[in-house]
């Protein structure tokens, strides 16, 4: 049987420690050995890419989402769970809808990226609020834990906001008044939505559960299911969490997690998704 390696961003505190210790335990549960390796490699791209890191391992489970080391490994011949691409696709969340274009999702407008000093933040914001209405959700491309997403109730705020994300990739977006303070939050396992929950926050419009959002446990409707598998399969992704919003007209595709934390998930409905998620890398490897 093939070896595998987990790559974790961290490998410090015990709730980070999680997910890669219960994924090795039902991997060697279906008798697969493994490893878990922090992401801080030195990884040597030239002539010998990645010579220096892979060893003797033939799969890896990639619990981050930094790009370029996925990258190099592909390049070294392994098989990834989650593909290089598809982390890359989820991990810039711009990426993510264009990618899912054509699935329903709020209304989303890239902010062109701009390097030089000076430009008219002020035009734009009243552009932008002009096409999306106030609030106006406004979010760095790159983040996590809703940290990155902020909303600007009014043109002020918005060139405000336009002025400091000026150098980073960053998108505006239709705020889904309906869904203020909750989602829901679907793990799908190749291809499959194997487990949901909604997740309801007080006092903040972002629902993550690391702000302080609660989880309970719902049973998926045929039209979430369908959305979040169809993103799922769309992306490429072996395991995700897939985020929706509840719209006025059904559900609208929020974004996709390429390495979503499953603790919450599984303590909230019970479903044991590292076992799925072994099972699932299990019966893959042997096709
Ligand atoms: N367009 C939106 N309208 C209303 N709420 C939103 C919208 N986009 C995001 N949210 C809320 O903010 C949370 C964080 O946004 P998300 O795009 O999932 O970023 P992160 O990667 O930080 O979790 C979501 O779970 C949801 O509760
Ligand atoms: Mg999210």
């Amino acid at each position: 049987m093939k070896t595998v390696i987990l790559i974790n961003p961290f490998l410090d505190r015990e709730s980070e420690f999680y997910q890669p210790r219960r994924i090795k335990e039902e991997l060697e549960r279906c008798g697969v050995a493994c490893d878990v390796l922090p992401n801080a490699w030195l990884a040597d791209v030239g002539e010998k890419i990645g010579e220096n890191l892979t060893g003797s391992y033939d799969l890896c489970v990639y619990l981050d989402k930094d790009k370029y080391l996925p990258r190099i490994l592909e390049k070294r011949g392994m098989r990834l769970f989650n593909r290089a691409e598809a982390v890359e696709l989820c991990d810039d969340k711009m990426l993510t809808h264009i990618a899912l274009a054509g699935l329903p999702m709020p209304r989303t407008f890239f902010a062109p990226l701009c390097y030089k000093s000076g430009g008219n933040e002020d035009e734009k914001a009243g552009e932008i609020g002009s096409l999306l209405g106030y609030p106006v959700v406004v979010k760095e491309c790159y983040g996590s834990f809703g940290e990155q997403v902020y909303l600007a109730e009014d043109e002020g705020e918005l060139a405000i906001l336009s002025r400091r994300l000026k150098n980073l990739p960053h998108l505006f977006q239709e705020f889904v008044a309906e869904s203020r303070g909750k989602d829901l939050r679907v793990i799908c396992i190749g291809g499959k939505a194997v487990a949901a929950m909604k997740r309801t926050a007080e006092g903040d419009f972002r629902s993550n559960l690391g702000r302080g959002g609660k989880g309970e446990k719902v049973e998926l409707d045929g039209e979430a299911r369908d959305l979040s598998e169809r993103a799922a399969s769309l992306l490429g992704l072996d395991y995700c969490g897939v985020d929706l919003l509840f719209g006025k007209k059904g559900y609208l595709l929020c974004e996709v997690n390429s390495n979503a934390f499953f603790g919450g998930i599984e303590r909230v409905t019970g479903v044991n998704i590292a076992r799925l998620y072994a099972e699932y890398m299990v019966a893959t490897m042997r096709k």
